[in-house]
């Protein structure tokens, strides 16, 4: 049995589960791939793993734009603003340190690890529903631009 002290120290790890589907099968693997990355996060390898991170969010949240559009999904312009703010306080959180410790580390996971589950249950979950009662199970991959992933990657601060 861990100590409270233990406790408190422990890294801040969520697991993807099942009930975190969309059931838009690209859609769900980039969600279980983000939090392997989040998982990932850590201290010793913070550049690398941090980067690799954000590069990945700017694919995910693309490609998932990407299918928003293509889809017409109405609420679109609703889920890209929720995406950017998302972008602008994590460039934000990044921009306002350069150094790292346990204690930074443990907080950007916890954020991310709550941000991504808030998000993906009420907001990815609705559009899941709306595209398979408008298009079926089967969505097409889809694969976002370079200007599709511009803007985003340039609130990160990564080109
Ligand atoms: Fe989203």
């Amino acid at each position: 049995m861990a100590t409270e002290q233990e406790n408190k120290r422990a890294p801040f790890v969520v697991e993807w589960r099942d009930g975190f589907k969309i059931n838009i099968q690209q859609t769900d693997d980039e969600h279980r791939h983000l939090f392997h990355l989040v998982k990932a996060l850590d201290l010793t390898t913070i550049d690398k793993t941090l980067e690799e991170l954000l590069e990945y969010v700017v694919t995910h949240f693309s490609n998932e734009q990407a299918l928003m559009e293509q889809s017409g999904y109405p609420a679109f312009e609703q889920h890209l603003k929720l995406h950017e703010e998302f972008s602008a306080f994590v460039g934000e959180f990044l921009g306002s340190s350069s150094e790292w410790n346990e204690d930074r580390v443990q907080e950007l996971r916890r954020f991310l690890n709550k941000w991504l589950i808030g998000h993906i249950m009420t907001h990815d979950m609705r559009f899941g529903k709306w595209f398979g009662s408008h298009h079926g199970p089967n969505a097409l991959p889809v694969q976002a631009t370079q200007a599709q992933r511009g803007f985003l990657a340039r609130l990160f601060g990564i080109r």
